[in-house]
Order: C-alpha cells, then structure tokens, then sequence
C-alpha cells in the first residue's frame, strides 16, 4: 500500500487526508524540539541519529544490551526523529486499517508516540504504556501530558508483563518485538493471541527489513490463521520538516517510509 504527505494531502492528490497535522502535532513536536535541544546542538543530534540508525541496521546485538539509548545524543535523536516518525506512520497505519478501540495498550512504548498517535486515531482514548528503560517511561508520560492524552506508562519488562486487555482494546506492540530476546517472543505472541480470543485488537509494527524479524513469518501465520491480515506499507513524504532535515542530515531516507504489520481486528460476538 502506499500512501502518505504530510503537507497538502488535501491538494487533489488522493493521497491520505490523515496525515495534515493539526496544531495539536504542531505543540508537540515544537515542545519536543524544545526539550531535547535544550542541552544538544543540531550537529551534535545529527551524528547522534546516524549512529543510532546504524545501531538498529547494522548493530544489533547492541539492541538486547539496551545500547540503543545508551547516551544522551542517542536519546534526543530517537526522541527527535523516531519518535515523531513512529507516529505519523502509526497513525496512518491505523486510519488505513480503520481500527476502532476504546483503549490503547502499548507493549515496548518508548517516548510513547505510537501509543498517542493511535490513541488519538481512535478518539482519543487512553493509553497505557509500558517499557523496560526508565527514561522511555519518563518521556512517555511527559508525551501522553503534552498531547492531552489520559495515559500512563509504566516500568515493566514485556518478559513478565501480564496483558490485560479488555473487548474493545487495542494492542499494539511498535516496533518493540524485534528488540527481544528469541525466547521471549513466543510467550509474547501466546498473550496478544489470548488478548485477542478476549475481544482485544492486536497490532504489530515492524520494519520491512527481512533479516531483521526471522520471527515474523511464524507470527504471520498465527494472525492469518487467526482471522488476521498482514501488510506491507510504503508511505511517501510523511516525515514532518524538522524531521526531514534532521534525516536528510544523517544520510537517512526522508522521501518514503516503509513497515510491515500485522493486525487482528477485534472479534465481533457472533
Ligand atoms: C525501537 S523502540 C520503539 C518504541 C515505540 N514503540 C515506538 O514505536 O516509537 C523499542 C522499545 O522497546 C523497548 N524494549 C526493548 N526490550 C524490552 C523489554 N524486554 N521489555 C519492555 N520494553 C522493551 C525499548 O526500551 C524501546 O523503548
């Protein structure tokens, strides 16, 4: 699928309205500038976002060791840039799939953005976060705060997290089972298919990168077999500007972002 422009989506260009941020986004991401600038310079964050892309490509054995947010330039980029990319991508993700729910759960919620971005495509209902680092927690509720959402992130590792979702949640795992240890995931996906069998919709972001997620072919045939539905996701200009100056400087791609997901829609009595 494809989709996607953060500016102009209503210019005649059939591409996906949800995207025209509000000036609710428009807060967000100045206070997000704000806060994560306050000490970094644009450069500083810049080299930092180029180390940390290639921790998640190239260097991921330094994921599993938390080497991810291991410093405060690394914190700010992944706060500064994938955060805000998380949510536009989340967001259209969740309009495109016209997913409903009347709550939010976010396994692995890092700053929160995903979390939010669903939440608020739901109507803005709560969302619970929940994530092993301590600083995630922290910028997950300052996130939830700055955005008026009701939610609340917690410190938990997923390993011992019980879901508990209730018919009508969601829950979404973004961009966080990747980072797992093998053994983990596959008590992981027995939970979110049990969520599921309770009345719950279950949503998986990960990237596309095949040797990234041996995993996902095993979860893929879960969900198919589940009633589920799996999608690739090819979006073009969806990156806010200071996001794209801050990925045009790291080298990354600021003209397409691409994820694939798998989705359990929430089961309807019979
Ligand atoms: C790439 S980030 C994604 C964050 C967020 N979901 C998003 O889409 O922006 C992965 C997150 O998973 C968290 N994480 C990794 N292993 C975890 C575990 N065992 N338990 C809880 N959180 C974990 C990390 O701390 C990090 O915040």
């Amino acid at each position: 699928m494809t989709a996607g422009a953060w500016r102009a989506a209503d210019g005649g260009t059939g591409m996906l309205s949800s995207v025209v941020p509000d000036t609710r986004d428009e807060a967000w991401l100045a206070a997000l500038n704000d806060r994560h600038f306050a000490n970094l310079t644009q450069s500083e964050v810049t080299r930092a976002l180029r180390a940390l892309s290639s921790c998640y490509v190239e260097r991921r054995d330094k994921l599993a060791r938390g080497g991810a947010l291991d410093g405060a330039g690394k914190r700010a980029a992944f706060a500064l840039f994938y955060g805000p990319q998380h949510f536009v991508l989340t967001r259209a993700i969740v309009r495109s799939l016209e997913i409903a729910a009347n709550r939010v759960i976010d396994l692995g919620c890092g700053t929160g953005s995903a979390g939010a971005a669903a939440a608020i495509a739901c109507g803005d209902v709560p969302v619970d976060g929940f994530d092993v680092s301590p600083w995630a927690v922290a910028e997950a509720n300052w996130t939830y705060r700055v955005l008026g959402l009701r939610g609340r992130a917690t410190e938990v590792n997923l390993k011992r997290l019980k879901i508990r979702a209730e018919p009508g949640g969601l829950v979404l795992a973004s961009y966080a089972v990747n980072e797992l240890p093998d053994e983990a995931r596959a008590p992981l996906l027995a939970q979110l298919m049990a969520a599921h069998a309770a009345g719950a919709s279950v949503l998986v972001i990960e990237p596309i990168a095949r040797r990234v997620n041996l995993w996902w072919k095993g979860w893929a045939v879960s969900v198919l077999g589940a009633g589920g539905r799996a999608d690739d996701w090819r979006f073009r200009e969806l990156l806010p500007p200071r996001q794209r100056t801050l990925a045009k400087g790291a080298g990354l791609d600021v003209q397409e972002m691409t994820a694939r997901t798998l989705y359990l829609p929430e089961r309807k009595p019979a």
